[in-house]
This record gives structure tokens, sequence and C-alpha cells, in this order.
């Protein structure tokens, strides 16, 4: 996946820009609030995904704008194609001319991984924020995982609004049943794909996480669900009904991938409690290439990866690594201190002021 040029218009900070990146490494260097993320965000959405800083729409479109027009071209299998999006009022989305019936409709077009300094977190935080790394990692890749998992969400916020009314009327538990058959059916799928996924994660995971961190500890990634791994539709629906006791008590549906989390342990031991910060940082960095990995394996090329700010996260073999030993594939890194990426062998370093570039320099 290359990135030849975005040019952007009405985007958050941006006026006019254009950007015509190299093939391989990308810096985006500038002071604070000049609009580096904007433009790994502008790259980023080319995904069909949310904003991976959780903006609205609205939020996207520039102070008193009315429209927005980001337009990528990108060669994807050797062939180049063109995507826009669209924000008014909504986010839409062309591709190659036609309009796609929403701007999520790019998932599967345009591959790319971001990570940030608030990836450093996966470790420490709670379960929400590995499911959100898996979510978003499975629907890139699968689109039709998206819809399968709002439908799931829907569903699960039903059942729990009729856990609720029961406490009133005690008639709506018949409505329980139909509610857990699709609840059940959807956990079934959402789980399948989920286990999938990281069963091929692990896979390339022990490489990588050593080349990064030097050290021979072997990383295990484990899917840890509420539900067992092998149950059928019908034994998550008895699942569910066992739990209806409990759920009216709490108000909440408390089994299902809702729940669920990453296990992430190190020669054994859980990485969140036994990790050293420098392991868990590379534990973190492991993750996000080897969803690059992933793609690469499933998709048949590098997505690009969209690393924000965060070198000064990262020691000097860390950043050696980010810088000079990602090959094959675009990098795009912002940073704000020229000191970190004094280790950069060769590429572009741009200079963002104000939402556009005062320099390029070639390396
Ligand atoms: N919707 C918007 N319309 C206009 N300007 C916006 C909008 N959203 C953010 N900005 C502006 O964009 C700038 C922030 O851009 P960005 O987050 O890309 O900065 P950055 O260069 O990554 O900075 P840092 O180094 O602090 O991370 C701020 O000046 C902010 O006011
Ligand atoms: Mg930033």
């Amino acid at each position: 996946m290359i990135v030849k040029k975005l040019t952007s218009s009405g985007f958050r900070n941006f006026n006019e820009l254009e950007f015509c990146p190299n093939e391989n490494m990308n810096v985006i260097f500038g002071d604070n609030a000049q609009g580096k993320t904007n433009l790994l965000e502008a790259i980023w959405l080319f995904c069909g995904a949310k904003s991976f800083r959780g903006a609205k729409d609205s939020e996207l479109l520039g102070f008193e704008k009315q429209r927005a027009v980001n337009s990528l071209d990108f060669v994807f299998g050797g062939v180049e194609k063109n995507a826009k999006i669209i924000i008014e009022d909504k986010r839409k989305a062309e591709l190659s001319g036609k309009k796609l019936s929403s701007a999520a409709a790019l998932a599967g077009e345009f591959y790319a991984i971001v990570f940030s300094p608030a990836d450093l977190n996966l470790i420490n935080d709670g379960p929400a924020v590995r499911r959100r790394f898996l979510d978003t990692a499975i629907g890139q890749l699968y689109p039709i995982y998206n819809e399968k998992l709002r439908n799931y969400y829907k569903a699960v916020a039903q059942r729990n609004s009729i856990l609720r009314d029961i406490k009133y009327n005690l008639d709506v538990e018949y409505f329980l049943d139909d509610f857990e058959t699709s609840l059940a059916t959807l956990s079934k799928e959402i789980i399948k794909y989920r286990l999938r996924y990281v069963e091929i994660l692990g896979d390339t995971t022990p490489e990588l996480y050593s080349g990064i961190s030097g050290e021979k500890e072997t990383l295990n990634i484990a899917y840890s669900s509420t539900i067992p791994a092998s149950a059928e539709v019908d034994d998550i629906k008895k699942i569910l009904k066992q739990a209806r006791k409990e759920d009216v008590f709490k108000g909440v549906t408390s089994v299902g991938p809702h729940r669920d989390d990453l296990n992430l342990t190190l020669n054994g031991n859980p990485l969140k409690n036994f990790g050293s910060q420098g392991q868990k940082r590379s534990v973190c960095l492991t993750l996000k290439l080897s969803e690059a990995k992933v793609i690469k394996k499933i998709a048949g090329e590098y997505p690009v990866a969209l690393l924000d700010d965060v070198m000064s996260e990262l020691d000097k073999s860390r950043q050696d690594f980010i810088l000079n030993h990602i090959k094959d594939w675009q990098v795009f890194i912002t940073c704000c201190d020229p000191s970190n990426i004094k280790g950069l062998e060769s590429g572009t370093v741009f200079q963002m002021e104000g939402g556009n570039f005062c320099n390029i320099t070639v390396k």
C-alpha cells in the first residue's frame, strides 16, 4: 500500500494542503499544534474507520468551514486508485469517482495501522482498549465484522434495557428469549473472528518481539472469553439464561464478547503485573507491527504505518528499530523533537507549521 498524494481542504487546520510522501520513510516534524496528527488522521480515515482520536465527524471539519474534502491517490496491488472523503454534516466517500454507500465502505480498500502514545496503555488499561485493538484490526480486514459488532452492541443494549425493566414489570422477561437468541448467534460469530485473528497474530509476534526488545522471553497472546471457545449458539443461550438472575440484579449483561479480553504473558507471567515498563512498551509496539504483518498475510500487502508522536516515548534501540528496520512499507512518523530522528538513515522530513509544510528535506 503506497500513498502517492494526499490533498486536503477544510479539514481540521488545513486550508489547502498537498502532501506527496516518498514510498518509504516520511517524518512529519514540527512544534506542537501545527497539524502533524491531523495529517495522520486524514490518511487514517481512508481505512473507513472512526478517527483514532475518537473524534466525531463534526470535529473534523475546519472551524467555520461548511465542507472539507480529502483526496488520496494510492497504489494497492499495483493498481492506482483515488479515494475521496467529503465531510459536511456527515462523512461521505467516493472510490475512483464512484459514490460509496458510506465512508465505512472504504474498509478493505485502503489499509493503515496507527500507533500513538495512548496505545502504550494497551497493557496497563482495562480490557476495553484491548477489545478496541482487536475490533479495529479485524474490522479493517473483514468489514462485515463491523456490522456484526454494531448489531451485537445493539442487542446487548436491548437486553440490558429489558433487564432493568423486569424489576418493574415481570412480563417483559418473555422478550428476553428472542434477544438472547440473536445475542448468542452474534456472540458466536464475533468470538470466532477474534479467536482466528489472535491465532494469526500470535504466529507473527515472537519474532517481532525479539527484534524489538532483543529479549529471549516468549510472548504469548491468548483470547480470554467469558464464554468457552467451544460453546455453540445453544450453549451460549443457556449461559445467558443462567446469568439472567444476576444480570437483572446488576442491570447489565455480564457475559459475552463485550466483556472479553486479550491475555498477554511473557514466559507465562501476566505482563500487566510482572512486566517492566520497557517490556510493556516492546509488547505494545509488537502488537501494532504484528497487526501490519497480519494485514500483509491476509490482504497481500503491508498497510501504511502511521506512528504518531511515539519516538519520545521509546528508548534509542526501539527508536532505531522504527526508523531503520521497518522495511518494505511506507511509514509516517510525527515528532516534535529533532533529536529523536537523528538516527534516521534515509527518508523525507516534512516540517509542518500552521497546517502546511514550511520545509521539506530529503535524507
Ligand atoms: N476542527 C478543527 N478546525 C480547525 N483547527 C483545528 C480543528 N481541530 C483541531 N484544530 C487545530 O489543529 C491543531 C492541532 O493539530 P494537531 O493535533 O495535528 O497538532 P500536532 O502538530 O500533532 O501537535 P502535537 O505535537 O501537540 O501533538 C491545533 O492548532 C488545533 O486548534
Ligand atoms: Mg500530535
